[in-house]
């Protein structure tokens, strides 16, 4: 019984994190290229410096749709109860895989729900930034957006573009090398038995209890 597979994210919930992965991954590399001329080489990565500037905005157009979409799928696991206070409390034992001390995850665990929750806040910052500097003529009945304006949009979305960049490295890692088996759920849909109730026991219960 215990080699059962458990449901853990659907088709569609899984094309919508890796639309918005590759889309993120692609904004980060094209970003970094723009960033410092000895970086520029990066753009023939994707075709060279013109295709490099055409495909950035499309690729946050993509990358905004599909976390938009990924905000309103996940949303109702991503509330923080008392439960997830505790644990936040507890995140240095965590960190140290002193599991007795951590109290127990359910769907996500507490660190998860504020991941979740930052890349959205970033998400729509990339959005109003990116959008200014792609079309500083105006756009929707708003602006046109001056120098001044531009540039200070230019400083807030490298300086979101670092802090999101960060968390994914985090991110990547806890979900692959740090934690196997659990890119898996996210590959193809399914967790083992025991994979959940090491990672997420509460979680486990609930899709065991009638
Ligand atoms: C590109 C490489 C990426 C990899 C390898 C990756 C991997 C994963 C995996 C394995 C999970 C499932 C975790 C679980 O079952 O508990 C997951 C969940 C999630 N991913 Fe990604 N992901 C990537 C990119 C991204 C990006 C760019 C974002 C957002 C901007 C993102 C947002 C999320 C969120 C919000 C969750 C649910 C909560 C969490 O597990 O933190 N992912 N990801």
């Amino acid at each position: 019984m215990n080699s059962q597979r458990i449901p853990r994210f659907t088709f569609s919930e899984r094309v919508i994190h890796w639309a918005v992965g590759a889309s993120f991954v692609f904004l980060l590399v094209t970003g970094l290229a723009f960033s410092h001329p000895r970086l520029y080489w990066l753009t023939y990565l994707v075709g060279g410096g013109s295709t490099a500037r055409a495909l950035h905005p499309l690729a946050g157009i993509l990358f905004s749709v599909s976390l938009i979409l990924m905000f309103f799928v996940w949303l109702k696991d991503m509330g923080l109860d008392s439960q997830d206070r505790k644990w936040l409390k507890a995140i240095m034992h965590y960190i140290k895989h002193d599991r007795d001390k951590v109290p127990e995850a359910g769907k996500y665990n507490a660190g998860q729900k504020v991941f979740f929750w930052s890349m959205a806040l970033l998400g729509l910052l990339y959005l109003i930034t990116g959008v200014i500097m792609w079309k500083p003529e105006g756009i929707l009945g708003l602006g046109p957006f001056y120098g001044s304006i531009v540039n200070f949009m230019r400083l807030v979305h490298y300086l979101v573009t670092v802090v999101g960049g960060l968390l994914l490295i985090v991110h990547v890692y806890l979900g692959t090398a740090a934690y196997p088996g659990t890119l898996g759920g996210m590959l193809h849909g399914s967790v083992t038995q025991s994979w959940a109730a090491l990672h997420h026991p509460r979680w486990r219960r609930d899709k065991r209890s009638p």
